[in-house]
């Protein structure tokens, strides 16, 4: 098995230290870093936007992994993409022209993302799989870091990971919410590609080491 793709989730961060916090990110062994924008009517909770995606953008080394909980995504995408976005994720909730709006995403340069809430089933993505680099599955609903992981994420997974086979889609599974050393194994046994963690990165004693453990394990572990 390969190493998963690893993106520690900027929302999780000090923000009194960013700095040091972004310092840390170029260090690791993460390969993006996850920005979370939230509007406050998609989701009810409001994040951050374009001053600290430019800042952000200036001193991150790591690509940025831009995740748009917003309505009306289409507004912003070339914002976003000027911004420094590496890959965007519209959600497939918020989109009535998904199509439209993931080939604009990759005309913009950027990889096409499109993110599932836990209640929304992949079968819908069935007609625009050619548009797709990744999919992000939230394994909590959006909004807020630090929620509890929903096990039947899991079963979603494995049946995504069917699914693209099936249909020969080569998109990246992402997946995106109370994401640890827990319960990577068993999303990346699912086929999960990508691991994106706030909590268990920045919470840990020492979040360089948090997240060299996420992109070793895939690897057993040691008894
Ligand atoms: C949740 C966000 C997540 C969040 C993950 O709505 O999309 O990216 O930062 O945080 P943790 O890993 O703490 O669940
Ligand atoms: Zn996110």
């Amino acid at each position: 098995m390969i190493k998963p793709l690893i993106a520690p989730s900027l929302l999780a961060a000090d923000f009194a230290n960013l700095q040091r916090d972004l310092d840390l990110i170029n260090r690791s062994e993460a390969d993006y870093l996850h920005f979370d924008v939230m509007d406050g009517v998609f989701v009810p909770n409001i994040s951050f936007g374009f001053p600290l995606l430019k800042a952000v953008h200036e001193h991150c080394k790591k690509p940025l992994d831009v995740h748009l909980m917003i309505t009306d995504p289409d507004r912003y995408l070339e914002a976003f993409a000027e911004g420094g976005a590496s890959t965007i994720h519209a959600h497939y909730e918020a989109c009535p022209h998904l199509h439209r709006t993931l080939s604009r995403i990759r005309e913009l340069g950027c990889r096409a993302g499109v993110a599932l809430n836990p209640h929304t089933p992949v079968s819908g993505l069935v007609d625009v799989l050619e548009q797709i680099d990744v999919i992000l599955i939230m394994s909590v609903n959006p909004g807020f870091g630090g929620q509890a992981f929903i096990p039947h994420t899991i079963q979603k997974i494995a049946g995504l990971k069917q699914f693209l086979q099936t249909n020969q889609c080569p998109a990246l599974i992402e997946v995106d919410g109370g994401v640890s050393l827990s319960n990577a194994q068993s999303l990346l046994n699912a086929g999960a590609d990508m691991l994106v963690a706030g909590s268990s990165v920045f919470n840990a004693p020492d979040p360089l080491v948090a997240i060299t453990q996420l992109k070793n394990s895939h690897l057993p572990l040691m008894a």
